[in-house]
């Protein structure tokens, strides 16, 4: 039986329910005082207290804490993935009637979750989309890691099991360092982008494209505004990066309905290059340093070249 809560319970659900980040005013009970059950959906309790009966209340489950995902996606699941890429690069841009951009990491990650929210529903339902705002510009604008390959990395990360993970997301990491960016063409060419010195057309999108031969933000983003003479702060660098987005949704997209439908097992496809194996073999994380002859450690999986240019023959030049 529904009844009215207690200041007290409204507050404590509301903890529960969303952080407490809530207005006080949407937090309804479903069920008695003795039934802790929380209305998932506070939409679906309009003021003040008439709620459903415990009964009537949608199963909240799985609930984001039953992680990873895989087990809650049916093996018939695909990614749409003409919807994943539009939303994807529409993403990255200002949400319709704001100003700020998105950015990259919001633009792959919320086209992968819509999917997942529209198709699958709980647990992906309960994730805030506004998660991968953060992510922009390698990191809050810092040029580290691509924040569309950190987008895909949250989606392959809250779904995918033990020792595939890591795996797939190498791949992922080495496919972006070799990929020539951007590909994606928009069925509707979004107005961020409008007045770009380059042309993105199918005719000429591979004149502005790039290969990074790296995973950072600052490495592929300089690099290409550099080879194509543009700068990397207006509608070009949108252009360019909201494609990317869509092109590493597919990306993610394509690997995971492989894996979903499949076997659940993945193995690594992209071994490291030749030049950074060679390195590897005398520069293992193992290697101790104890005098100025004897090669040092390294902590990476990188491609080396791209920011060693001097040490890809042995002797090193001095
Ligand atoms: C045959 C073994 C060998 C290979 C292959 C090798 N290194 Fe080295 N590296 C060394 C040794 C030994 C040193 C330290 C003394 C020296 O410079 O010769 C060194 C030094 C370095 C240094 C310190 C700066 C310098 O030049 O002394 C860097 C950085 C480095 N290596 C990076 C790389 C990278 C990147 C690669 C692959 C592109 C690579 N190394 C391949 C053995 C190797
Ligand atoms: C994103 C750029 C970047 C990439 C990619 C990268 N390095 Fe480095 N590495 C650096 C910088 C910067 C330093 C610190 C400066 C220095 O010592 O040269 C460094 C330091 C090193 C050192 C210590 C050098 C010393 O002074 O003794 C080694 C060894 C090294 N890197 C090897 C590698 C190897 C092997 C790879 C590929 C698996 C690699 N690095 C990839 C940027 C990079």
């Amino acid at each position: 039986m529904s009844k009215p809560l207690s200041r007290r319970d409204m507050l404590s659900r509301a903890g529960l329910a969303i952080g407490g980040a809530v207005a006080f005013g949407a937090i309804q009970a479903c069920s008695s005082e003795d039934d802790p059950a929380v209305c998932p959906d506070p939409e679906a309790c309009p003021e003040p207290v008439e709620c459903p009966a415990p009964t009537e209340c949608e199963n909240p489950n799985p609930l984001p804490t039953a992680f990873p995902y895989e087990d809650h996606i049916s093996a018939s699941f695909q990614f749409d993935l003409a919807t994943v890429q539009e939303e994807a690069y529409h993403g990255y841009f200002a949400a319709p009637g704001t100003t700020a951009m998105r950015g990259c990491c919001f633009g792959t990650y919320s086209g992968l979750l819509a999917d997942l929210q529209r198709q699958v529903g709980k647990p992906f339902t309960h994730l805030p989309v506004n998660f991968g705002l953060f992510g922009s510009g390698g990191i809050a604008g810092f040029g580290s890691a691509c924040g569309a390959t950190l987008g895909g990395i949250f989606i392959i990360n809250m779904i995918v099991k033990g020792a595939s993970r890591n795996p797939m997301i190498t791949d992922l990491l080495r496919w972006y360092e070799r990929t020539p960016f951007p590909q994606y063409l928009p069925q509707t060419v979004n107005g961020g982008e409008n007045s770009a010195i380059l042309s993105y057309t199918a005719e000429s999108i591979a004149d502005a494209q790039t290969i990074a031969a790296s995973h950072l933000c600052h490495t592929s983003l300089s690099h290409w505004g550099s080879t194509k003479g543009v700068p990397v702060n207006g509608p070009d660098k949108h252009a360019r990066c909201a494609r990317l987005c869509a092109d590493v949704a597919k990306r993610v997209a394509t690997v995971l309905n492989t894996y979903l439908a499949g076997s659940r097992t993945y193995t690594a496809s992209f071994a490291l290059d030749t030049s950074s194996a060679g390195c590897v073999s005398c520069h293992p994380a193992t290697a101790l340093k104890t005098s100025p002859t004897l090669a040092g450690p390294n902590a990476s999986a990188m491609q080396c070249s791209t920011c060693h240019p001097t040490q890809t023959t042995y002797p090193h030049p001095k």
